[in-house]
């Protein structure tokens, strides 16, 4: 077979998401344990090589256009930069974004940026430095601003990703948007996801997008952007202060109350190199097993593309139809945390 990643709904993912490693040096309640969880032994994770390699078969013969490399905490590899420039000298060159905590990003951002990585998303939940300690249970909140920091001098765009959470720091949404417009960054706020490693989520408890838009409301004016939104998780407002002068933009990806699986754009990879089509999909494909046995391209495109044929429409949490008991109650949450 030949073509692009398309699914039995007529979807096709142009967008690849790569997990470098399962490690990360903070703790967020919203998706690891207080102790962490058990780490993969080193060489079940891909190494530099492996990740080009299923990089290249993404863009060369799926049609992939953008790579995101997430984790784990992807700076947490040593060889990052190395990734990112082979990457970058593919033939067929994906956008290349990465995705962090951006603690120890300060010493980094640079040799990033000259190895070609276009753009940065950085998770910061709030600026009060006991609350990050409290979510991220790591006292790192100076670190991460540093990151932040760099970021902004080497990168035309920077997004922040917040996560609400109640009694913790769902009134300072406002602040954090303040502060972010200052600085020409793009904040979203994420509704909390069932991804925890405690299995502690509780619909009624996640902050929705509707409580985000109220709280921001006491201090902005919100309206909906008119760009097209492309397969973005992020539903896009411009804000503007009581004046009606433009400030800028804030996102609220909505993946629980206003789910966007049917416009789903992506495939991911785990640092195990197991192909997922979804975040919250049971079953997982191996490529890297395939890989190191010594399938050639055309093989992994192949098994890459039976894959991504069995996505289903969607991770029915919010599963309203007939027969169901309007609380996604057929949903169950998958065995990997965000992090894995
Ligand atoms: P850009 O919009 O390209 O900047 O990236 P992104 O927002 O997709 O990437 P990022 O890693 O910053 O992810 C932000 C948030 O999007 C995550 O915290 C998730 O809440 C959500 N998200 C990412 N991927 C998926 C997905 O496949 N499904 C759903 N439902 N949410 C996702
Ligand atoms: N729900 C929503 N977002 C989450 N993240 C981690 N765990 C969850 C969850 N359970 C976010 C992080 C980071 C992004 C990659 O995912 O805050 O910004
Ligand atoms: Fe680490 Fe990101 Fe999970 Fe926080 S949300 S523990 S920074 S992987």
């Amino acid at each position: 077979a030949t073509g692009g990643l398309v699914d039995r709904f007529g979807r096709v993912a142009t967008d690849l998401r790569v997990s470098l490693t399962d490690r990360c040096n903070l703790r967020c309640t919203y998706c690891m344990p207080a102790e962490g969880l058990p780490t993969l032994p080193k060489d079940a994770v891909m190494t530099r090589e492996e990740i080009v390699r299923l990089v290249g078969v993404a863009t060369r013969d799926l049609g992939v256009r953008q790579v995101r490399f997430t984790g784990g905490e992807p700076l947490l590899r040593r060889d990052l930069v190395e990734i990112v420039r082979d990457c970058a000298a593919l033939t067929h060159r994906p956008e290349l974004s990465l995705t962090t905590n951006a603690v120890g990003l300060d010493s980094r951002a640079a040799a990033l940026r000259e190895a070609g990585l276009d753009r940065v998303n950085v998770s910061l939940d709030t600026l009060d430095p006991d609350t990050f300690a409290t979510l991220a249970r790591r006292p790192f909140l100076a670190r991460t601003l540093a990151g932040i920091d760099a970021a902004a001098r080497e990168f035309d765009l920077v997004k922040i990703n917040a996560v609400l959470v109640r009694g913790v720091n769902l009134d300072h949404a406002s602040e954090l948007l303040a502060w972010c417009l200052d600085r020409g960054f793009e904040l979203r706020f994420i509704e909390q996801m069932p991804l925890d490693a405690d299995h502690a989520w509780d619909r009624a408890a996640m902050v929705t997008a509707a409580e985000v838009r109220d709280q921001l409301g006491e201090r902005f004016a919100l309206e909906p952007d008119e760009e097209p939104r492309d397969g973005a998780p992020a539903e896009r407002f411009v804000v503007r202060d009581r004046t009606g002068r433009r400030l800028g933009r804030v996102g609220i990806i909505a993946s629980v109350t206003e789910p966007f699986c049917g416009d789903c754009r992506r495939t991911r990879l785990t640092a195990e190199g197991g192909m997922r089509d979804c975040l919250f999909a049971h079953t997982e494909t191996d490529l890297l097993g395939p890989l190191r046995a010594g399938a050639d391209d055309a093989v992994l495109a192949d098994l890459w593309r039976t894959a991504m044929w069995g996505k289903q429409a969607g991770h029915g949490m919010d599963d309203t139809g007939a027969g169901t008991d309007l609380d996604g109650s057929g949903f169950s949450q998958p065995e990997r945390t965000m992090s894995a």
